[in-house]
């Protein structure tokens, strides 16, 4: 293995520079030259590329985003478009592929090692919905970033007695807005795939108004079936003691400095694919299970989603009490 590309793909996620420069660092000391591909399949469709050195990855450990771009690409889903793609790698003469990215672009990735392109992939999503991988690149950080911001919800709520209707991301996951939840001290969850009415979050508010709490906390995640101005103004209709108000965290939960988790997450993920290259491997991903790296079927990521654990389903609830 002489040259190996690097691309970021799908939705960023805080630390995903973190990794780039651990891959780019760790082949330059092992003597193999990097090429950075810019926006993802976009840019490995159009020959967007670019040499990269030990330097040009030199002060992002700590930047949110993503110095190479990246972007949801339809035109690499067809054929048409994954043949143009190995063409120019070939023209590149690239020898191995480091994907770094979240579920579709790991299929993607799948796909290419399917026709003969040596690839490892390392998750990167904060949705946190990657199988095969405790935790992804910058789940961490948007938990964080969950938290600040209900925190200083709370503050306002709290003065002036209101229940916040706060809406996580995840267009088809749960894990932020429970885990967010329990981070922050919602008094319910409301999270796809979990069916739940308006009159139960209407009777688990009034409770807690009439219990004395001074604000309240709903959690909802953006791919659940009620959404969050529902909410609020079915809330408002039903009278339930608390005024309503409604906060769509939106992307503020993409960005910013990857966390300490996530630093050495990134670090080790990108050490590893390097590695893994190196060994031969291809069709793997890099996961995180307990302390340990570990090489995860690139078919299985393709084909399974993570699930968030059933402990945690219940656990705001309980401790809202
Ligand atoms: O990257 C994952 C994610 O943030 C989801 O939680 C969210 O539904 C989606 O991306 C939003 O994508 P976009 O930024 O393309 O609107």
């Amino acid at each position: 293995m002489k040259k190996i590309g690097l691309l970021t793909s799908g939705g960023d996620s805080p630390g995903m520079n973190t990794c780039i420069r651990a891959v780019v660092r760790t082949a330059v000391g092992k003597g193999i030259s990097v090429v950075g591909i810019r926006r993802g399949y976009v840019g490995m469709i159009n020959g967007d590329m670019y040499d990269m050195d030990a330097r040009s990855v030199g002060g992002i450990l700590q930047r949110g985003g993503t110095i190479l771009g990246t972007a949801r690409s339809d035109e690499f889903m067809p054929k048409k478009g994954q043949r143009e793609a190995i063409r120019q790698l070939n023209e590149s003469s690239i020898d191995g592929l480091v994907v770094i990215g979240g579920d579709g672009s790991l299929k993607g990735a799948q796909a290419l090692h399917e026709q003969g392109i040596k690839v490892v992939g390392v998750p990167a999503s904060i949705d946190n919905d990657i199988w095969g991988t405790n935790m992804s690149i910058g789940v961490d950080t948007a938990l964080n970033t969950i938290q600040d911001a209900v925190d200083k919800l709370r503050d306002t709520a709290s003065s002036h007695h209101r229940a916040f209707v706060v809406e996580t991301m995840g267009r088809d996951c749960d894990y932020l807005a429970l885990m967010g939840g329990v981070t922050s001290g919602a008094e319910i969850v409301v999270a796809p795939g979990k069916d739940i009415e308006i009159s139960e979050i209407a009777s688990e508010i009034e409770d807690a108004y009439i219990r004395g709490k001074n604000h309240c906390i709903i959690m909802v995640a953006e791919g659940a079936k009620l959404k969050v101005h529902e909410i609020s103004q079915k809330l408002k209709e039903i009278d339930v003691g608390f005024h309503t108000r409604v906060t769509v965290l939106g992307h503020t939960q993409r960005g910013g400095r990857p966390s300490a988790f996530d630093r050495i997450i990134a670090s080790r993920f990108g050490i590893k694919a390097v590695e893994a290259l190196l060994e031969g491997e291809s069709g793997i991903m890099v996961g995180l299970k307990g302390r340990d790296i570990e090489y995860v079927s690139l078919k299985e990521v393709a084909k399974r989603k993570r699930k968030t654990s059933a402990e945690f389903k219940q656990m705001a609830r309980m401790l809202a009490i």
